[in-house]
């Protein structure tokens, strides 16, 4: 079974697991389907937050359940409580969870020096928030602990995923890029010398991961990143050769000044602050390219660094934000 069928991750997915023989259950609040399933995928409807409904589509049994829709305990406890009703797990994390060796993490970079210095790439080992309800970071890191802890009971492979790129994706965040062109809009300023980083996946690596974790199940903890991690600006040029326009970048060497607001123009990330260290994760083949990651959507703020052409919280879902 995956839930969030329909979101950008699974819609890949769901084909890729299909391909290696699973029967698959395609589970998503509207209950749609992607045009490139074959007919035998089931398409379900479900809130994944109705126990009732998850325990009832769950039956007896399924042997692997895919999660892109987990955020915090509350999911966790799901698991903890059907455990014995599903062979093993495979469930989306984020590298957002990260702190540096100073403490600070996407929840501080908003405060003075509070933008993390994180070693590049960043291994698995790397420290995480501490686990709580306040952020969304916190909350995944509560989400993996509980999760972990589960242990032989229910073997969960959680996926610290970076940037997630592909085919539809809510919030693309190189639509800063991509916008600008058709607009005619042709100078764009990046902060920090267009050098930051916010280590990219594509939806088709995260589906290759989950496929190799669902073949060998375990309890584990991995990086997902894809093969490269693009700059800012490689990512800038990368979508003006997509889209065969020629742009100039404006480089500045500052970032955002103390106290300005993620709305106020300019600035982007610092340099080099999120590469995952892919050594552990890496999904075989390269990914298919779609568009590289990691630029603001709106003009603002080019790959707000580490993790964020959007900041932290960027990568939760509208619907999940005011939880
Ligand atoms: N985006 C990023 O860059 C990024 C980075 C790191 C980690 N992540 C993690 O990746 C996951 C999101 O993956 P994605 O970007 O592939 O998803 P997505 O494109 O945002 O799609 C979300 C999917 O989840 C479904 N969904 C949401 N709430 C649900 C609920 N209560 N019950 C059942 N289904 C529900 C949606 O169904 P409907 O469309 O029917 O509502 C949709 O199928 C999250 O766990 C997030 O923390 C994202």
């Amino acid at each position: 079974m995956v839930i969030g069928a329909t979101g950008q991750t699974g819609r890949v997915t769901v084909g890729a697991l299909v391909e290696d023989g699973w029967t698959v259950t395609a589970a998503s609040r509207g209950g749609g389907r992607d045009g490139r399933w074959p007919r035998d995928v089931r398409a379900v409807r479900l809130d994944r937050d109705d126990d009732a409904a998850l325990a009832a589509l769950l039956g007896d049994g399924v042997d692997l359940v895919v999660d892109t829709a987990a955020f915090d305990t509350g999911h966790a406890r799901q698991y903890a409580r059907l455990a014995n009703r599903i062979g093993s797990a495979v469930v989306l994390s984020s590298g957002a969870i990260y702190e540096d060796v100073q403490g600070r993490s996407f929840d501080t970079q908003h405060e003075p020096d509070g933008f993390p210095r994180y070693p590049a790439p960043i291994p698995e080992t790397q420290p995480t928030v501490a686990p709580g309800a306040a952020t969304y970071g916190a909350r995944k890191a509560a989400l993996e602990r509980k999760l972990l802890a589960l242990g032989d009971r229910l073997p969960v492979t959680l996926l610290r995923a970076g940037a997630i790129h592909g085919p539809h994706c809510r919030a693309p965040r190189e639509l800063y890029f991509v916008r600008r062109n058709p607009d005619g809009r042709r100078t764009r300023v990046l902060a920090h010398g267009g050098r930051g980083r916010f280590h990219p996946v594509s939806v088709c690596t995260l589906a290759h991961l989950v496929r190799r974790a669902a073949a060998r199940p375990g309890s584990r903890v991995l990086n997902a990143g894809d093969p490269e991690a693009p700059t800012v600006a490689e990512i800038g040029a990368a979508v003006d050769a997509v889209m065969g326009v020629e742009t100039e970048t404006v480089l500045l060497e500052g970032g955002r000044a103390a106290g300005q607001r993620r709305s106020d123009p300019v600035v982007g990330p610092p340099p080099g602050r999120v590469r995952h260290d892919g050594r552990r994760a890496r999904a075989g083949p390269p990914a298919p390219a779609v568009v590289p990651r990691g630029t603001h959507r709106d003009g603002g703020l080019p790959g707000r660094a580490a993790h964020g052409g959007r900041g932290p919280a960027r990568d939760v879902p509208e619907d999940r934000r005011a939880r």
